[in-house]
């Protein structure tokens, strides 16, 4: 029987969090085994807020390093560029016409980044990145799209554009679901009421470049006790520990804070040494993956010939579909 499909992407933003890792890639790792998936690196997604151009391509191989140090085998998954693709904004193209301005502005990620954007002058690519999404995901008629939960908004929406472009032009494209990790949503070390984030400023998040150092540094600034008795900053510490450390000290630490014993001192080392012994090899893996860019550049070449592949079927379809050629 044919394996279903899988896909999903990250934004090349210069260095992923382990919020990223925790809720999506270390997921894309595990499915590799029962799924046929499409990974790629979401270039075009990357451009609606200030970023350097002089960075932006060193930002994608890197990214594409990230994943193959973290698991991503180019053999068994297809790694791609979306950019590569011209596929991918010609669907959002079309897809731009059958799902309703009004959903767009509904979302979540849209109202909160557009308030920080200058003066509320926000750029037409946040509102619209939502269906570049819809197009990216609806090319590959995959069964799941693996994300954190902050992406679920914008997986509803694909889901709903598929609905829309079906009922309009007949049976063409598939509905997705979600599919989380048991880590959907790791919250910020400062602020532990709102998730780890990039936007929120770098020591709010532990990210997989980090040296040892920054990684102990970061963590004993960590926020352990909010004020407001949710206790979300000892949880969320407690969690990382429960995906780094053994059975044993995550047993330890979990029975200290039930009986309110916990010295947070103490657990922060634990959660030091447990995320560096984890991040270890996978900065040895990365530099050298890095040290080589020829190489993963050809990597990219063969993933992006792969999905093409599909893409193109895709939206050959759809245009039959939409009447723009026979
Ligand atoms: P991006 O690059 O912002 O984030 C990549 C993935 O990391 C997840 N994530 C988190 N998970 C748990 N806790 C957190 N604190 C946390 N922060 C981020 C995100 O949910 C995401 O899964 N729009 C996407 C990229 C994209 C995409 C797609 C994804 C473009 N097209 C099509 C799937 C399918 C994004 O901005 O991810």
């Amino acid at each position: 029987m044919a394996k279903s499909t899988i896909l999903s992407g990250i934004r090349p933003t210069g260095g992923l969090h382990l919020g990223n890792y925790l809720g999506a890639l270390q997921n894309f790792v595990k499915l590799q085994d029962e799924y046929q998936c499409f990974y790629f690196i979401a270039d075009l997604h990357a451009l609606n807020e200030s970023f350097d151009p002089q960075k932006k391509y060193a930002q994608v191989l890197d990214t594409a390093a990230t994943f193959i140090a973290a698991g991503i085998d180019p053999k068994r998954s297809t790694l791609f560029v979306q950019s590569h693709l011209p596929e991918h904004a010609q669907l959002a193209v079309i897809l731009s016409n059958v799902i309703p301005v009004g959903y767009l502005f509904r979302m979540t990620q849209y109202k909160e980044k557009a308030g920080k954007q200058a003066q509320g002058n926000a750029n037409a690519g946040l509102l619209y990145y939502p269906v570049l999404m819809a197009a990216d995901i609806l090319l590959y008629h995959p069964t799941f799209v693996p994300v954190g939960d902050d992406q679920d908004q914008h997986v509803e929406l694909a889901r709903d554009a598929a609905g829309f472009f079906n009922r309009r032009f007949g049976e063409t494209l598939v509905f997705p679901k979600t599919l989380h990790t048991n880590a959907p949503r790791v919250m910020s070390l400062l602020d532990p009421n709102k998730k780890m984030s990039k936007t929120l400023g770098g020591d709010h998040c532990l990210n997989l470049d980090d040296p040892p150092e920054e990684i102990r540094r970061k963590l004993s600034r960590a926020v352990t006790d909010t004020g407001d008795g949710s206790g979300a900053g000892a949880k969320n510490l407690i969690s990382l520990l429960a995906h780094f450390a053994d059975a044993k000290t995550v047993q330890r630490f979990s029975e200290a804070a039930a009986a309110k014993t916990i010295r947070y001192s103490e657990l922060k080392l634990a959660l030091t040494d447990s995320i560096n012994r984890f991040l270890a090899p996978l900065q040895e893996r990365k530099a050298q993956l890095l040290s080589h860019p020829k190489k993963l550049e050809e990597i990219l070449a063969t993933g992006d010939a792969r999905a093409g592949k599909v893409a193109a079927k895709t939206l050959s379809d759809v245009l039959k579909k939409v009447g723009l050629c026979r």
